[in-house]
């Protein structure tokens, strides 16, 4: 999995009506039995088949596989599931399948009966699997121009250095440069970009700027699963670059504003 995977990387909608090949099929299950996440919360995901499984969503049109992904409440799980659905999706990238993570508009209730979702689990989201179609539907394209899907928060406005007050340029940034501009391409819920990080000497602080309403007792915190998106990027952008570390919570009790949690840090190895 390569920052290129995430630079080329776009929501699909709308599919052509072909099935997906035996081989890569194989390969998605196989992949999917292994991925993991670095806060070691097991995600579920099952392969559903939309007309066999009654499963739809009103935004899609000509996909007949959907992925579903589901957690026990547990710490972290957002995250972890945000790590890894990521995973799911730009490995599916690199076999040349579209994918669009869907947490709201989809017929929520067919899902979780069809995966069999238990009362101490959450299904925060599902994507369609398929071949992208050539051509977008008008929804679909209506839809990208209203969540600005194209564009991004520029740098400065998303990350930091040693605190909220002074902006972090590009050409300041050094080594984490490329991790965190893989951060700046992440897709999140509606484009919202929850994202925010603060470099300091030995971290690299995340943390998540709330919108109202993102968060509620059946599907989570979903833009906890956007940051959890982000570290995805961000870890697999640092690997490129040479550079190996973990994530850790450790607070580093900055200053921030209404609405920020502070939800990880990377530490490279010294
Ligand atoms: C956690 C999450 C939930 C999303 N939920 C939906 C959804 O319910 N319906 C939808 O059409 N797109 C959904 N999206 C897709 C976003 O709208 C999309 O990623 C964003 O507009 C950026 O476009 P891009 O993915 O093409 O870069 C979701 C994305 C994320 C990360």
């Amino acid at each position: 999995m390569t920052s290129d995977t995430i630079r080329e990387r776009k929501s699909v909608r709308t599919y052509q009506e072909k099935a997906i090949d035996g081989e890569s099929m194989s390969q998605i299950r196989n992949f999917l039995t292994e991925v993991g996440n670095p806060f070691g919360v097991p995600i579920r995901f099952d392969i559903l088949d939309a007309k066999r499984d009654k499963v739809s969503s009103p935004v899609i049109l000509g996909a007949d596989t959907y992925v579903a992904g589901s957690y026990k409440r547990q710490e972290n799980a957002e995250l972890a599931f945000g790590y890894s659905f990521e995973k799911f999706v730009l490995y599916a990238s690199e076999l040349g399948l579209g994918t669009v993570w869907l947490a709201a508009t989809i017929d929520r209730k067919a899902f979780e009966k069809a995966i069999n979702l238990q009362p101490d689990e959450v299904m925060p989201a599902v994507s369609p699997l398929g071949y992208a179609a050539e051509k977008r539907s008008v929804r679909e394209s209506l839809m990208r121009k209203g969540m600005k899907s194209d564009a991004r928060n520029s740098f400065e406005s998303l990350f930091f250095q040693g605190d909220f007050e002074h902006p972090l340029r590009r050409e300041e940034a050094g080594k984490w440069e490329k991790p965190l501009e893989m951060v700046r391409l992440a897709p999140s819920a509606t484009n919202k970009q929850p994202w925010r990080a603060v470099v300091d000497a030995d971290a690299v602080h995340f943390y998540e700027v709330k919108t109202r309403g993102y968060a509620n007792e059946t599907t989570g915190d979903v833009q906890k699963v956007d940051l959890g998106i982000a570290l995805c990027h961000f870890e697999i952008a640092a690997n490129e670059e040479g550079i190996a570390g973990r994530f850790v919570r450790k607070d580093p009790q900055l200053v921030t504003t209404e609405n920020t949690e502070y939800i990880a840090s990377y530490r490279p190895e010294v």
